[in-house]
């Protein structure tokens, strides 16, 4: 099956390829391995779907007070946040108006932003205040020189940037989510990092993305998570629009390593998920425990995978700790090897996109959720429309 068979709207379970010659359905296939391999797709990516698709930040813990800030860094592009005096939080591209010295590093607390090549200086929202002997130009306006200002959006603390002008809001590419945390973890505005984990991968961001995204290998491949997370023959990841919700009844909390109280609300006893295409996720454990996945693309064949997990007011908790370090022994270690290994037989020759296990009824043992990521993996790279711009 070529590419055009397989691209067009956002694809649901029910989708089926048909055979031209005769009705015979024929079974859709998984992505072509160029898509993972071939460097000139990941420019694209880079250049296209990272550019204007919804990317993670930083907490917005790191910039509770005036003059706080914090660099980041999408699709190559140097960027900062900054909250400046009257409570606004502000992201810029990091880059001076004069002649294009980077201005800030690292994370911080600063009154001003003050350009370490000639100190031109810029108020908190970016306009510029002041530069030695400007005032000697003729015609020199300060007042027509800002910084260059890059969308923010705040979700539940988490601050997540676009490089597109124009992008639809979070609420739009991710309906009803933010509600959803809210109900899942009643505290979410109060949390803040307790601890990161980063796990570097030898696969493209994608096959770690597709990994994440499917459950189909989760009982073979693990145990711990599940027969002591999820109840498997509950489990379903349904696209709501570009966000892939995780659902599953949780198993054995009566003997969970860890104290749950069921009473203290609705969702207290449940595990969820909800992945933010094209690179993070909103993970919850029973007891309403956040924590979080984050892709950084490093290249064609590496992906870094931070874990962030979450407490209120970040104060220490042995419980989370304990889980943070139980799952990266589990299921990140248990699904390194996966990908990896898949890796490398997509730079085999012997490799031909074998049929995606589409079962109408969904579930644990189907890949729709696959089929709706690589539907989405296609159109990244192609020429943006305008329809269909933040897509
Ligand atoms: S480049 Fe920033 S002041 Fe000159
Ligand atoms: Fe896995």
């Amino acid at each position: 099956m070529n590419d055009a068979m397989n691209s067009g709207s956002i694809p649901t379970h029910r989708t089926k390829a048909v055979n031209d010659s005769d009705s015979t359905p024929q079974p859709i296939r998984s992505l072509e391995a160029r898509y993972y391999t071939d460097p000139d797709i990941f420019h694209l990516e880079q250049a296209g779907l990272l550019a204007r698709t919804w990317q993670f930040a930083g907490h917005s813990s790191l910039v509770n007070k005036p003059g706080d800030y914090f660099t980041f860094t999408i699709a190559g592009e140097n960027l900062f946040c900054v909250r400046d005096r009257e409570g606004e939080l502000h992201g810029f591209y990091n880059v001076c108006q004069h002649r294009a010295h980077e201005l800030l590093s690292g994370e911080g607390n600063t009154r001003e932003v003050v350009c370490p090549y000639h100190a031109w200086t810029y108020t908190l929202n970016g306009q510029l205040r002041t530069g030695p002997n400007v005032n000697s130009v003729p015609g020199f306006d300060r007042s027509r020189i800002c910084l260059t200002p890059v969308r923010i959006e705040v979700f539940h603390g988490f601050v997540f940037a676009n490089l597109d002008t124009d992008a639809a809001p979070m609420d739009d590419w991710f309906p009803g989510v933010r509600e959803e945390l809210e109900a899942y973890v009643p505290h979410i505005e109060r949390l803040q990092p307790l601890e990161w984990i980063d796990t570097p991968e030898a696969c493209n961001w994608k096959v770690s993305v597709e990994n994440y995204s499917e459950c189909y290998h989760c009982t073979l491949n693990h145990r711990a998570f599940a027969t002591g997370v999820i109840k498997p023959n509950t489990y379903d990841i349904q696209p709501q629009g570009h966000c892939l919700r995780h659902t599953t009844a949780s198993a054995n909390l009566d003997r969970m390593s860890y104290p749950i109280d069921l009473d203290s609300n609705e969702h207290a006893g449940e595990y969820s998920s909800w992945f933010l295409w094209p690179m993070f996720s909103f993970q919850v454990y029973p007891g309403n425990i956040l924590n979080t996945y984050h892709w950084r693309a490093e290249s064609t064949d590496h992906v870094t995978v931070w874990r962030g997990w979450y407490t209120i007011d970040g104060t220490d908790s042995e419980v989370v700790r304990r889980l943070a370090s139980q799952d990266r022994a589990t299921t990140v270690e248990e699904d390194i090897h996966l990908v990896e290994s898949v890796q490398r037989g997509l730079n085999s020759r012997g490799y031909k996109p074998g049929p995606l296990v589409l079962d109408p009824a969904c579930g644990l043992r189907s890949e729709h959720s696959v089929h709706a990521l690589q539907q989405w993996m296609r159109d990244a790279i192609k020429p943006v429309k305008n329809h269909d711009k933040h897509l």
